[in-house]
């Protein structure tokens, strides 16, 4: 039985820290989905006013396919991961709004770059996308009083079915009226 893992959610909610330990206590293998579109070049053009790279999700996809096809055990992270094919299993990492500011601060992200993943996060952008996407196989994680070795740990024993997230419990929508 192959385990292919994709992990989600908001920059900043800790997916490449978590994936990396993850992967190495695990000894699975590990795509990290961003370095996988730049080192292919799967960028379709430059959004000037968010400041991003717009990603070519179809070549993304069946690049990540091929991988998946000749892998057992793999994680792959990145907030672009869930719009690809191929999870057993995606989950999302959430963090409250007021505690990603600060991350993301901590980046050399623009305010209006900031505001929009915090929007994003309050309103699960990622969540609902994966939603739409694997249906019953999307669980989400709130991660914001948890600690990367937390989070690591809770995911092993979800990996090894010991433990069971849950999905759309997690609502940090009141952000948004106080943050407009
Ligand atoms: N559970 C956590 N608690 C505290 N800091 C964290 C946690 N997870 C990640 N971080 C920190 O947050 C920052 C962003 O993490 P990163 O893994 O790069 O996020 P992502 O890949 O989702 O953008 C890093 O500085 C990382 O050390
Ligand atoms: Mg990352």
């Amino acid at each position: 039985m192959s385990n292919i893992i994709f992990i989600s959610g908001t920059p900043c909610t800790g997916k490449t820290t978590i994936a990396e330990n993850l992967t190495q206590k695990l000894n699975w293998d590990l795509v990290k989905i961003n370095d996988l579109a730049i080192s292919n070049n799967f960028v379709l053009g430059i959004d000037e006013d968010k400041d991003y790279k717009i990603i070519d999700i179809d070549a993304l996809d069946e690049n990540l396919s091929n991988i998946i096809s000749s892998s057992d055990n793999l994680i792959v992270e990145g907030h672009l991961s869930h719009l690809c094919s191929g999870a057993d299993k995606v989950i999302v990492l959430r963090c409250r709004p007021e505690i990603l500011e600060k991350r993301l601060a901590s980046r050399n992200y623009s305010d209006a770059k900031i505001y929009e993943n915090l929007e994003a996060e309050a309103l699960g952008v990622c969540s609902a996308e994966s939603l739409d996407i694997y249906e019953n196989n999307v669980y989400e994680l709130d991660v914001s009083d948890l600690s990367v070795d937390d989070v690591v740990s809770i995911l092993l024993d979800v990996i090894g079915g010991k433990r069971e997230l849950t999905f759309g419990e997690i609502d940090f929508m009141e952000w948004l009226l106080t943050h407009q």
